[in-house]
């Protein structure tokens, strides 16, 4: 059925598709009755779904990635469809366009999106007024960044503003230092700028009585010689985890044509492509860190599979973006669903064999 929707849906730009979604999902949200059916249609409940990571408790392991709730002001609908978290943003410290259009994508035989959005939001006073109003009990992530115009030097005085603004009204954050669609993309995740950024925000961090995890968001093209040093950075810094990764610049394997894909031309690639990568990724850092760092992981998921996958190789939560508009909206509660049953069999044969 949502193949047919699908089809039709795919017939507009995917921009254009994505912003009559959330103005949809918005609008159902305030007809009586329907966010109730939506929830009972969409979500899947049950204890062994339940975690507790960085301090903060989800009632399963799928969340929205960042980008799809760019403002912040659809994540309480968005959750009704079954996430165990929506990421919000990324966000800068005041409104900004993004790239000229047309700067979204999609590679149907790849199953994939190009974007190149340029990090457009309405900036961090219109999600709190809507997150104030809207709160609910679903644990929302944001992602923050700096402003388009802002120096790389004055760089942590928007995460700085974004961070203080947010802090009642998030439960973690997201250092998002790895989007490929911005003025500087490969120096600004350079450990020479990142750390000054961390450094400001655990410093702040300390005068809240309340903790808020923050994370780092990586991109999956980076070096082995980089990861290393990011990796270390975290452990020794005392961020409170990684979410490997952003979308890619990489462009090899694809099954799309190489005139259309050089006619899109620049941008970050989601979707299936990425999958092998991140989970490469979440096993290397596992590795490296013991297991003790939580991971977010992030990246071409399109299957339920691939989700426990990760989950099993190390990460402690999956986001899915992608996957969910390849998929449709009924793709979380299938993702969650697979888990709790793989979950419950495991642990009922390691009860027979005891
Ligand atoms: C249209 C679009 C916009 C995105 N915008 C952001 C963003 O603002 N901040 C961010 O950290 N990631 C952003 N992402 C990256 C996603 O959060 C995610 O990490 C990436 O798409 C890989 O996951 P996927 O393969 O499930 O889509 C965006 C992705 C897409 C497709």
């Amino acid at each position: 059925m949502y193949k047919l929707i699908r089809s039709i849906l795919f017939l507009w730009q995917p921009e254009q598709i994505h912003d009559f979604a959330i103005s949809t999902i918005k609008l159902l949200d305030k007809i009586p009755v329907i966010p109730n059916l939506i929830r009972l249609f969409y979500n899947y409940r049950k204890p062994v779904l339940e975690r507790e990571v960085f301090g903060v408790k989800f009632s399963n392991p799928v969340g929205l990635a960042a980008g799809f709730d760019k403002n912040g002001d659809a994540f309480n609908a968005i959750a009704n469809f079954g996430f165990g978290f929506v990421e919000i943003g990324s966000l800068t410290p005041r409104e900004q366009e993004g790239n000229p259009k047309p700067r979204c994508f999609r590679l149907t035989k790849d199953q994939a999106i190009i974007n190149r959005m340029g990090i457009n939001n309405k900036g961090i006073k219109h999600a709190i007024s809507y997150i104030q109003k809207h709160r609910n009990s679903c644990p929302i992530g944001c992602s923050i960044t700096k402003g388009r115009e802002t120096p790389m030097a004055d760089a942590y005085k928007d995460y700085e503003l974004c961070f203080e603004y947010m802090y009642d009204f998030v439960d973690y954050f997201v250092l998002n230092v790895s989007c490929p669609n911005v003025k500087d993309a490969a120096s600004n995740q350079s450990l020479e700028n990142i750390t000054p950024i961390i450094d400001k925000l655990l410093e702040l961090r300390i005068m809240y009585d309340e903790y808020r995890p923050i994370l780092l968001k990586i991109s999956p093209d980076v070096e082995r010689e980089y990861l290393d040093d990011v990796i270390n950075l975290v452990l020794i810094s005392g961020l409170d985890g990684i979410i490997a990764a952003n979308t890619t610049a990489n462009r090899d394997n694809l099954k799309s044509s190489k005139v259309y894909i050089s006619k899109v031309g620049k941008g970050g690639l989601s979707g299936k492509p990425l999958y092998n990568r991140t989970l490469e990724l979440v096993k290397y850092i596992r590795h490296k860190t013991r297991g003790h760092l939580p991971i977010i992981a992030s990246g071409g998921i399109m299957t339920p599979q691939q989700a426990l996958e990760l989950l099993d190789n190390g990460a402690s939560l999956v986001q899915i973006y992608t996957g969910w508009i390849y998929n449709g909206p009924k793709f979380v509660k299938k993702i969650n669903k697979y888990i709790a049953k793989t979950l419950t069999e495991r642990k009922l044969q390691t009860s027979q064999k005891a």
